[in-house]
Parts: C-alpha cells; sequence; structure tokens
C-alpha cells in the first residue's frame, strides 16, 4: 500500500487534497478549547492547509507524510524559509512552526512526541486498510499522553463499501477502534454527496493514567 501512495503522489492522482481549509475544522477546533502553544500531531498529513490553519491560531504542527513529493510541495507552496534535518529514518522538513517529518507513522516513536497534546486526522484513518486500522488506532494512542484531544474526520459510503482508498469506516468501527483508549464523541455526520460519501466528525479525548509503551 505505501507504494500505492507514492505513485499517487507522482502521478498526480491526489483527488483528497483541498483547495481550502476543512470546513469542520474551522468549526469544531474551537470547542476542543487546546491551549496554544500546544502542538498538534497531524498524521498522513499529504500537504493539507489544514496545517497553516492549525499554525496560525498559535499551534505548532508536527505532521507525518511518507511521499516526499507530497512534503516538498507543502513547503514549496507554503510562506518562509525551509531547514531540513535527519531525525532518525525521517527526513524533516521545518518551515516556521511546521515540522513535516517525512517517512512512515508506523515509525514515528513516542519518543520523538514528547511535546505533543493535540492531533487532528481528516482522511488519516480512511486511508489505511481494514486490518491497517488497529494499528492505526493503537499506535495513535501510544503517542498520545493522557488529556490530548483531538478531531477526526471519517467518512461512509453507501455503495461499494469495500473499495477504497478511501475506505469506508462506519461509526461502529471507528468505536471500537478507539475506545479503549479514548472518550469519543460523535459531533456532526453530513448528509451522503452524489457519490454517497457522508463525512463524521468526532472529537476523542486520550484516556489512561499515563503514557504508556506496547
Ligand atoms: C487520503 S491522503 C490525506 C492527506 C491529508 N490528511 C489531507 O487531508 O489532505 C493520505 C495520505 O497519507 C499518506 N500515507 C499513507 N500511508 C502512510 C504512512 N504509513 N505514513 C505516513 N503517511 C502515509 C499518503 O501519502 C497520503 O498523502
Amino acid at each position: 500500500m505505501p507504494n500505492e501512495w507514492l505513485d499517487r503522489w507522482r502521478e498526480g492522482r491526489i483527488g483528497f487534497h483541498r483547495e481550502t481549509v476543512h470546513p469542520a475544522l474551522e468549526r469544531y477546533w474551537p470547542t476542543l478549547e487546546i491551549d496554544t502553544p500546544g502542538k498538534v500531531l497531524v498524521p498522513l498529513c499529504g500537504k493539507s492547509l489544514d496545517m497553516r490553519w492549525l499554525a496560525d491560531r498559535g499551534h505548532p504542527v508536527l505532521g507525518i507524510e511518507l511521499a516526499r513529493q507530497a512534503v516538498e510541495q507543502f513547503v514549496a507552496e507554503g510562506p518562509g524559509d525551509v531547514s531540513r534535518y535527519r531525525h532518525g529514518v525521517f527526513e524533516v522538513y521545518r518551515q516556521a512552526s511546521i515540522e513535516v517529518w517525512c517517512g512512515d507513522f508506523f515509525h514515528f516513536h513516542i519518543d520523538q512526541a514528547l511535546e505533543i497534546q493535540a492531533f487532528y486526522d481528516r482522511a488519516a484513518l480512511i486511508a489505511l486498510p481494514p486490518a491497517t486500522r488497529q494499528r492505526y488506532a493503537f499506535h495513535l494512542a501510544q503517542l498520545l499522553p493522557p488529556g490530548a484531544r483531538g478531531l477526526l474526520i471519517s467518512l461512509t459510503r453507501e455503495r461499494d463499501i469495500e473499495k477504497g482508498p478511501p475506505y469506508s469506516v462506519a461509526a461502529e468501527e471507528v468505536e471500537r477502534l478507539f475506545a479503549p483508549n479514548f472518550e469519543l464523541t460523535q459531533l456532526a455526520v453530513s448528509s451522503p454527496d452524489e457519490a454517497g460519501l457522508a463525512e463524521q466528525v468526532w472529537r476523542l479525548v486520550r484516556r489512561g493514567p499515563g503514557r504508556w509503551r506496547a
């Protein structure tokens, strides 16, 4: 699957990319009441402009993206000088208060996540096939301290529910995946569009007595 993403970026098949900030981020992020400067983890970030919106609101951002092409486009399209350095298996691109770590999210380690207090998942969970989603939910939980909050925007499809990415992830699956480590609240469900796709917006709060390791 990772190679497929690299192919998509190389061939410009990035229909998931939005040229505007996601309306659910603008509407629901303030309701999470996350103090600034709380660092926000953005897994599988692509070149999402949502990262700039978060940074503009005072949050340092740490995005993680597999495709170098996405990361290079992100920094090329943004303002400000870019510095690069290597951190373990990742190549890190820093532009003002945004860092994008180029590499595999599943190789991102808890020791690299110490300042993270919040997260934002738009089209990350739903980019992953069924067998990998459990691993994703577990890994995300590992990286977050108790009390960390985040928004998750998932998607369901009326027809061809096996198809993907994007994959249709039913509300019951979101609950099953995250409930062991998070308190979940469903904030909104959109009506299906012409393609039968409907978005769900979730608020997640990391529970637990402390950071823990697998
Ligand atoms: C559906 S896109 C969503 C991108 C972004 N969140 C947005 O809203 O535009 C999923 C992204 O995840 C990246 N990706 C897939 N698997 C990954 C992994 N294991 N680690 C890091 N990035 C990954 C892909 O290259 C792709 O850019």
